[in-house]
């Protein structure tokens, strides 16, 4: 959580700062800042509400002079959303400032440290400690200051740090929170993600963790946790900046639900030689996998859900036992994890902490480590054994849609490259599903047509209390998924059942009037949701129904019924989820509610 920006330059600093946290804000937006340096005095401007105000309240950063500056975009963690606790955090003496992302575990004892010695704290922070401890350690060396502060914390942190006495050197520090630079011949940026700096240059260097880095407007130097000065080659972007902005739409959600066809077909398309299944680079080959004797998969929320299907997907092709753990979860038992076990990591971001914990624990254990992670040079990626990416772009609402679609695509692929490997017996089983996996893009287009029902059924919805949403096997773990969409943004109360566990308590909640989505695609148990649709009808409920083509007997019991093209029974969630995501988007607009950037998320957890 939180985003962090910085520039050093030979232009003005300020409008860089407030654009790339404008692009950031879907980290967090409590309150933002920036601090700028001018003539050796450091300037910060805060504020308790969105980077919109910072703009007007600085004429878009016209009013604050100065080449060099950081900025900050809050989650809040320690302390309330108020101006004090806002970043950036200054020393005592304002000769240091900084913008941290991440949690500094430590920081009570170091405070108490401080307060001991006579410094005086403003926030309630973790963060505020920072500044502080440099200002102690220094004496005229910026960076063995900087260095010697970072020496004494615990914790995650990305840092951007300015000194007064320096005019024209920014630093930077990471330790488990993103943070990348970008490079060009006269600045140099850096960034909690690509997305602030695209606009600028797309040659980024990736820190990695323990790197501290020094940049001047001349170039950047690169140091490891020892100090010692270190080269990295740079990687280059290969998406523009159109990809990060709304074009022509009113929120990135429904921007990102329209790209789900192409960003799927990409990420299949670019795997498929012939009818081979290619992961370039990876080492996972048919030696381990025949050693695999289980599969776990581990990840967090949406990441969760996409996993869900995974595990539906390797027990029926692959006939290994999978299990499927919150990383939360996973990380806080005694996982029986060993050399026989494929770890499967699910991110988008490639930063949540709890997965990047989970996949450390996994490692530990000798498991070998896959992950499927859209964030190019992201922690996850960078701490696995395998990386598959799901090239989705950037996703920028809150709430994922494309990066969940692109997640169950890549699963699909490693179920079909594995299958051919581990069961050959059954090619017959696995070359069906191929020849409808390199179908979907297309079928997930005309899910899409039906845009304009779902609105109509989404206005009727209004604000109801509470909903179910039903389900069994691949529909159950679809049914997750599409609840959630719903709950995050619109804020209604929803809940998510196997359709056969309902009449095991919770059908008590069903009453006249409430809302029941069923998700009756799942063919070999289409009577059997039928039969479960009937009994919360007979207690009153109102029934929208999902089904694919054909089954028109539901609308004998459904008010509305969705249909989605027939696929494979494997391949469902990727068709059913497109009308929940589009119909969560449209009764959370009629709430007037705040689309891309919900109440109380963010979009990459980077604390646990
Ligand atoms: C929901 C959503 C979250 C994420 C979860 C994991 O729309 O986006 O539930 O799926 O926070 O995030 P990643 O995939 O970045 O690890």
């Amino acid at each position: 959580m939180c985003g962090i920006v910085g520039f050093t330059g030979k232009t003005q600093a300020a409008g860089f700062l407030l654009d790339g946290l404008e692009r950031l804000e879907y980290r967090g937006y409590d309150s933002a800042g920036i601090a700028v340096l001018d003539g050796g005095k450091l300037e910060t401007v805060k504020t308790t509400e969105r980077i919109k105000n910072l703009k007007d309240k600085t004429e878009n950063g016209k009013k604050v002079k100065g080449t060099i500056g950081i900025g900050h975009t809050r989650w809040a963690t320690h302390g309330a959303p108020s101006h004090e606790n806002a970043h950036p955090h200054t020393s005592q003496n304002r000769k240091f400032a900084v913008v941290h992302n991440g949690i500094i575990e430590n920081y009570i004892a170091l405070r108490e440290e401080l307060k001991a010695e006579g410094v005086d704290f403003v926030s309630e922070t973790d963060t505020e400690v920072i500044p502080q401890l440099i200002e102690k350690y220094y004496d005229g060396d910026f960076f063995s200051a900087v260095a010697k502060a970072v020496s004494r914390l615990e914790g995650s942190y990305a840092l951007g740090i300015l000194c007064a006495d320096c005019p024209d050197t920014l630093i930077a520090v990471k330790n488990f929170s993103p943070l990348i630079i970008g490079l060009s011949k006269d600045a140099g940026f850096i960034a909690s993600d690509v997305t602030a700096i695209v606009s600028h240059t797309k040659d980024i260097l990736y820190m990695e963790d323990g790197d501290m880095a020094v940049l001047t407007p001349e170039g950047v130097k690169l140091y490891d946790s020892k100090g010692n000065e270190i080269s990295r080659k740079p990687s280059v972007i290969n998406w523009d900046v159109a990809a990060a902005q709304k074009s022509g739409y009113d929120h990135f959600m429904m921007k990102e639900i329209m790209e789900q066809p192409g960003a799927v077909a990409r990420t299949i398309e670019s795997r498929i030689r012939g009818r081979e299944i290619v992961f370039d680079g990876i080492s996972l080959d048919g030696e381990k996998l025949k050693n695999t004797e289980r599969i776990e998969i581990v990840a967090c929320g949406s990441a969760y859900h996409a996993g869900m299907v995974g595990k539906y997907l390797f027990e029926e092709l692959l006939r290994i036992p999978t299990e499927v753990d919150y990383a939360s979860e996973f990380r806080y038992r005694n996982p029986i994890i060993n050399e026989g076990t494929l770890t499967v990591i699910i991110s988008q971001s490639g930063e949540t902490a709890d997965t990047l914990a989970a996949l450390r624990e996994a490692k530990r254990r000798g498991s070998h480590v896959l992950s499927i992670v859209n964030v190019v040079g992201s922690s996850i990626a960078n701490a696995s054994d395998d990386v598959l990416y799901t090239w989705a772009g950037p996703e920028i609402a809150v709430a994922t849609t494309k990066g969940y679609s692109t997640q169950l695509s890549v699963l699909y692929l490693l179920a079909v490259w594995a299958a051919r490997i581990l069961r050959p017996e059954q090619s017959a089983r696995t070359e069906k599903l191929f020849d409808e996996l390199v179908k979907l893009p297309e079928l997930i287009e005309k899910v899409i047509l039906s845009e304009p029902k779902i609105k109509e059924m989404a206005k009727r919805c209004g604000d109801p209390e509470s909903l179910f949403f039903i389900g069994r096997n691949v529909d159950y773990a679809v049914s997750l998924e599409a609840s959630l969409k719903l709950k995050e943004i619109s804020y209604i109360h929803s809940e998510a059942y196997a359709a056969g566990e309902l009449k095991h308590g919770t059908i008590s909640l069903i009453e006249e009037g409430r809302t029941v989505i069923a998700l009756a695609c799942y063919e070999e148990l289409f009577e059997k949701l039928l039969s479960n649709i009937k009994e919360v009808k007979a207690r009153g409920a109102q029934v929208i129904a999902c089904a694919v083509e054909g089954h028109t007997e539901i609308a004998k019991e459904a008010e509305n019924v969705i249909y989605i093209p027939k696929t494979d029974p494997l391949l469902l969630a990727s068709l059913e989820v497109i009308p929940f995501q589009i119909y969560a988007y449209y009764v959370a607009l009629y709430k007037g509610c705040d689309i891309d950037k919900p109440r109380n998320l963010a979009k990459s957890v980077t604390v646990e």
